[in-house]
């Protein structure tokens, strides 16, 4: 064969296999996507770039209308893995892995009591500075006593965070997602994505 085309043959080949390695690589990447990575203490790592995650809402607790002291202040940023947010849409239900990122958020200083403040677009409330980071994680096998959700406190306080948390114990948290969110535990009257 004519050296120049074997050489054009071989590099095309090449070129070919590289694109398909990258396709392979993006589908593994993106299936990975905020999964949840346990330590050999079993303890949660802080998920990385949730924040690049589907946000589907924020909801607001501020001090001002909780005599001061809101058990989250007080924004709540949530987001849901991409992964596991296209599986909802399809389906309507969480599936195992799911893990949603809930952020808090102080607001700006207020003008009033309330904790609310004068902008050109209204009086109202915003956000400030982040405070914490609670987790949710479906895994039916490993928290199968709280409705097949684990929770996570990464700290309430501004970060940096904790590095990797241990499951809470069912008091802290499910008992009150159990009661008032019942068995699903996702507050999801709260998020119009997920009506
Ligand atoms: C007293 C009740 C109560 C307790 C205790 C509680 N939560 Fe929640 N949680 C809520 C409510 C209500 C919402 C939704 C509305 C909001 O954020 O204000 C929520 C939302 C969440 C969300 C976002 C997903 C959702 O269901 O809306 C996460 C994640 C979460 N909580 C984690 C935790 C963790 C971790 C703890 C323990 C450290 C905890 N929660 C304790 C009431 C509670």
């Amino acid at each position: 064969m004519n050296p120049i085309v074997k050489t054009m043959m071989q590099s095309t080949a090449i070129a070919a296999a590289g694109l398909l390695w990258a396709g392979v690589a993006a589908a593994e990447g993106s299936a990975s996507i905020g999964s949840a990575i346990y330590n050999q203490q079993d303890e949660l790592l802080l998920p990385e770039g949730f924040r690049e995650w589907v946000f589907i809402g924020a909801p607001l607790t501020p001090h001002g209308l909780n005599n001061g002291k809101a058990g989250f202040p007080e924004y709540h940023h949530v987001y849901v893995n991409p992964d596991a947010f296209a599986v909802y849409q399809r389906t309507g239900e969480f599936p195992e892995g799911t893990v949603i990122a809930k952020e808090l958020v102080l607001l700006q200083k207020g003008d009033y009591k309330d904790g609310s403040k004068n902008a050109p677009s209204g009086r109202g409330f915003f956000a400030g500075e982040f405070q914490g980071m609670d987790v949710m994680v479906k895994d039916n096998a490993r928290f199968k006593a709280t409705n097949g959700w684990g929770f996570f406190n990464f700290g309430h306080n501004a970060p940096p965070y904790l590095k990797a948390s241990r499951a809470e114990s069912a008091e802290s948290c499910a008992s009150c997602h159990t009661a008032n969110a019942g068995k699903g535990m996702v507050f999801k009257s709260y998020y119009p994505v997920l009506r």
